[in-house]
């Protein structure tokens, strides 16, 4: 099974250790990041939504005309969008791209910061609301004729877009979210399914999980899963353990003056989410696990997001992700907190190895038919 790499599509240089520098949609960063990640063999960046953040729709429409080869994860809240309005821009956004976009919907996990933009729904319904809306979007991308919808949350009448996305039937759902109203939606809905970097037994939990919504909603393919970490990577164990520490100290210190480089994820002080919850929840229980994870940076976060770390040699943490791979984790994402030079060092050192491992276990199972994979999970 073929192994993918997201990396992120921020669209200036801040990070929970370092203060941006510029203004919050620095054009010349945005490509300057995209371009390390193309130029180093990663497959797909994603670009983020907060309630205050640069809009990320038009951001990767100028990474797509600048690029050839990058694929775009477009992060939509459907909260701040009606369903007929939001299929006709990712249906001309995966024109311009000439198919490669993939809508990751975000259903919003803090009430406050849905507030921000008008959405005044539990999170329970909100993941009810997410759901009618992807399927009110995949209807519109694969409908030539005029239809109504009479829904729970959208009713409309008489509709049918001018625009269609250029891949055939239809771009890729993308969803996240670790509730089970979460798993409800996402195991009906998407294409892949996004979790945060958890121990491995945590992980292959979720799978099941995600698996079982699947086979409830009347699925015979289950979402492809994708997993995310904050690798923090040096030449030997000692000098990554060194850079790890220096890293969290780095946050402590932005935290200790009052910064808070996400309104969406540090304004409270206990996270309200059911991913984040599970984050404070593990980090709480131990800092290391496995072969690499280091959970301290999620802890300091309060599990803001994708914010656990897996720290070593490239070949430590390629071997890290490799175990993920060996769970059913198709697409491995990572974010380092120097972005630009965390994706290329990431690129360089250890994206090879896992490729190379892939393959290897990849050709190992079509020789045997595939038992050894079977063996593994
Ligand atoms: C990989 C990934 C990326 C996400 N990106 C965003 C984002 O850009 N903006 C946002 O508001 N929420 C984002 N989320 C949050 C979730 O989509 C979800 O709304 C939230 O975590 C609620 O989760 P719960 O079901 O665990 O309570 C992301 C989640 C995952 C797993």
């Amino acid at each position: 099974m073929p192994v993918e790499f997201l990396g992120i599509a921020a669209t200036n240089d801040g990070s929970e250790t370092t203060v941006r520098s510029g203004l919050a949609f620095d054009k010349e960063y945005t490509l300057k990041l995209a371009r390390a990640h193309e130029d180093h063999g990663w497959d797909r960046v994603l670009f983020a939504y907060g309630s205050g953040s640069p809009d990320p729709a038009p951001a990767a429409a100028y990474i797509a005309t600048k690029l050839e080869k990058l694929q775009l994860l477009l992060a939509h809240r459907p909260n701040v969008s009606y369903p007929t309005f939001a299929a006709k821009t990712f249906a001309t956004l995966d024109q311009i791209s000439e198919g490669r976009l993939t809508v990751h919907f975000i259903t919003g996990g803090n009430d406050h910061e849905q507030g921000r933009e008008g959405d005044t729904l539990g999170k329970d319904e909100r993941y009810a609301r997410t759901e009618e809306y992807i399927r009110v979007v995949k209807k519109i991308w694969t409908t030539r004729e005029p239809f109504d919808h009479e829904g729970e949350y959208y009713r409309f009448h008489d509709f049918v877009s001018d625009v269609f996305p250029h891949q055939q039937p239809r771009p890729g759902v993308s969803f996240g979210g670790s509730s089970p109203a979460a798993y409800r939606a996402g195991g009906a809905e998407a294409d892949i399914y996004c979790l945060w970097g958890e121990p491995l037994d945590r992980t292959a939990e979720q799978i099941e999980a995600v698996r079982a919504a699947a086979a409830a909603a009347g699925r015979t393919e289950v979402p492809r899963f994708q997993v995310a970490f904050r690798p923090i990577i040096a030449p030997t164990e000692e000098l990554a353990w060194e850079k790890a520490h220096r890293t969290l100290g780095a946050i402590r210190a932005r935290q200790g003056r009052g910064e808070h480089p996400s309104p969406r994820h540090h304004d409270r002080p206990a996270p309200e989410n059911t991913g984040s919850q599970r984050l404070v929840a593990i980090a709480e229980a131990g800092e290391r696990y496995d072969r690499a994870l280091w959970t301290a940076t999620a802890a300091a976060t309060r599990g803001a997001g994708n914010s656990n770390a897996l720290v070593g040699t490239p070949e430590t943490v390629a071997q890290a992700l490799l175990d993920y791979y060996d769970l059913g984790i198709e697409i491995l994402s990572a974010r380092g907190y120097d972005l630009v030079d965390d994706a290329i060092d990431f690129g360089r050192y250890v994206i090879p190895i896992v490729r190379e491992e892939v393959a290897k276990r990849d050709a190992a199972r079509a020789a045997d038919g595939g038992r050894t994979l079977a063996a593994v999970r």
